[in-house]
């Protein structure tokens, strides 16, 4: 074993890591994924029918305001000006969201300038007034009124969660941003594309240099190979960024986590929505949202399939064992369960714990670099230099 660093799991918080590490110390990093490329969750490949960049574990979007961030990605790949946009079906009607004056308007087939629309919604947000909400129904009624809170959350959020809105705790929901204005930008950073390569690209050129080794396909927790937990625990330096419960045989428990659903579809038409994400705010249709990747990149026209397209419809559930592991549940008693976690993990001598997995935490791709940078910094770069 010549790695100074081991690093588990090549995503994006492992992958800057590696960088970092490279770039700072001159150490010789062994980066190992369980999984048969780099990139993580953000990892994307070509389809070779239509020309699309498939987004393998659901739509990835770029977006920051934290500028150090967004110089540090610029370093390895220029973003196109791609600017996200998000439509829903509901009773056979395209909508604008986020919920703004034109989704407003064309909801109650009116003309309302800004203020009579919050006039409006104020009013019908009041419907509970004096009342606590005593369940997610209650909640999305109080914060935007019932008639677009029936149309455009209600069986969505059902969908996202398998179970009744009226049965999900009222806090899931904190806030449902409502614009009184005709701004449908989905992000309000500052900066935001796509990698105008793909996202494998950027990836492949963070960690091209000699003193970075991955190994693919190869699990942590199989003491067959050399780069495993009993062999290396305590001897050198490792960044973990699997799942935490599972470092520790979920000896505790297990975290409880939402997974994700693809169901791939393939039309004979150039475009089939229009736009690249259609969310589908009725329970007649089982998935939450359908991506078409191609319409991610339409800068990239010319290298295009224009007789075929691909959809992948997006069914979201509990995850199990064994299933993908995407949004933390994040009841009480998760978070309790991670506390305890976190404690023990604070005790292995020489384990880092990061990223989503590591931490039990959502965290959107710039949150997740920075995180890393930030571990760097006060973590592994002062381990690496005793
Ligand atoms: P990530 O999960 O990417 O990497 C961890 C790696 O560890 C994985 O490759 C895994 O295989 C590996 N691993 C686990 N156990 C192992 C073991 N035992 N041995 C070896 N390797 C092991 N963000 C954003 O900014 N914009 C967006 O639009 C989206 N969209 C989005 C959609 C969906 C459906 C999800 C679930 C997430 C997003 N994200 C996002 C979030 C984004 O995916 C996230 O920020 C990064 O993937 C986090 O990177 P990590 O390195 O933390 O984890």
């Amino acid at each position: 074993m010549d790695a100074d660093l081991v690093i588990v799991g090549a995503g994006l918080f492992g992958l800057t890591v590696a960088q970092q590490a490279v770039e700072k110390t001159g150490a010789r990093m062994q980066i190992i994924d369980v999984r048969d490329h780099i990139g993580g969750n953000a990892y994307s490949y070509k389809d070779k029918e239509t020309g699309a960049e498939i987004h393998k574990y659901g739509a990835h979007l770029f977006h920051t305001s934290n500028k150090r961030v967004w110089d540090y990605v610029n370093r390895f790949t220029e973003f196109t000006d791609y600017n996200h946009r998000v439509y829903t079906t509901h009773k056979g009607e395209v909508f604008p969201l986020p919920i703004n004056l034109g989704t407003i308007n064309q909801f109650f087939h009116a003309h309302y300038t800004p203020a009579q629309a919050k006039a409006l919604i104020q009013e019908q947000a009041g419907e509970l007034a004096g009342t606590d909400p005593e369940n997610l129904n209650d909640q999305g009624i109080s914060l935007i009124g019932r008639p677009l809170y029936e149309a455009f959350i209600k069986n969505y959020t059902a969908k996202q969660w398998q179970t009744d809105p009226s049965e999900l705790p009222a806090s899931i929901i904190k806030r449902l941003p409502v614009r009184f204005n005709y701004d449908n930008h989905y992000f309000k950073d500052t900066w935001e594309g796509l990698p105008k390569d793909g996202y494998t690209a950027w990836f492949e050129r963070m960690i091209d240099d000699p003193r970075i080794s991955v190994s693919l396909s190869t699990d942590f927790f199989d003491s067959s190979q050399p780069f495993n937990r009993d062999a290396l625990v305590g001897k050198v330096p490792v960044v973990y960024t699997g799942p935490v419960d599972r470092y520790f045989d979920y000896q505790l428990g297990e975290l409880k986590w939402r997974t994700v659903e693809f169901k791939e579809q393939r039309y004979d038409e150039d475009d089939h929505f229009g736009c690249p994400v259609m969310n589908f705010s009725d329970s007649d249709v089982p998935y939450t949202r359908a991506i078409e990747f191609k319409n991610f990149n339409p800068e990239r026209y010319e290298e295009q399939n224009h007789e075929r397209t691909v959809v992948w419809e997006e069914y979201s559930r509990f995850a199990s064992k064994g299933d993908e592991p995407y949004y933390p549940i994040n009841t009480a008693e998760d978070r309790s369960l991670y506390t305890q976690y976190k404690e023990l993990a604070g005790q292995q001598p020489q384990v880092v714990f990061g990223g989503r997995l590591g931490t039990y935490a959502y965290y959107d791709m710039h949150q997740v670099i920075n995180s890393a940078l930030m571990a760097f910094e006060k973590q592994i770069g002062p381990m690496l230099a005793q």
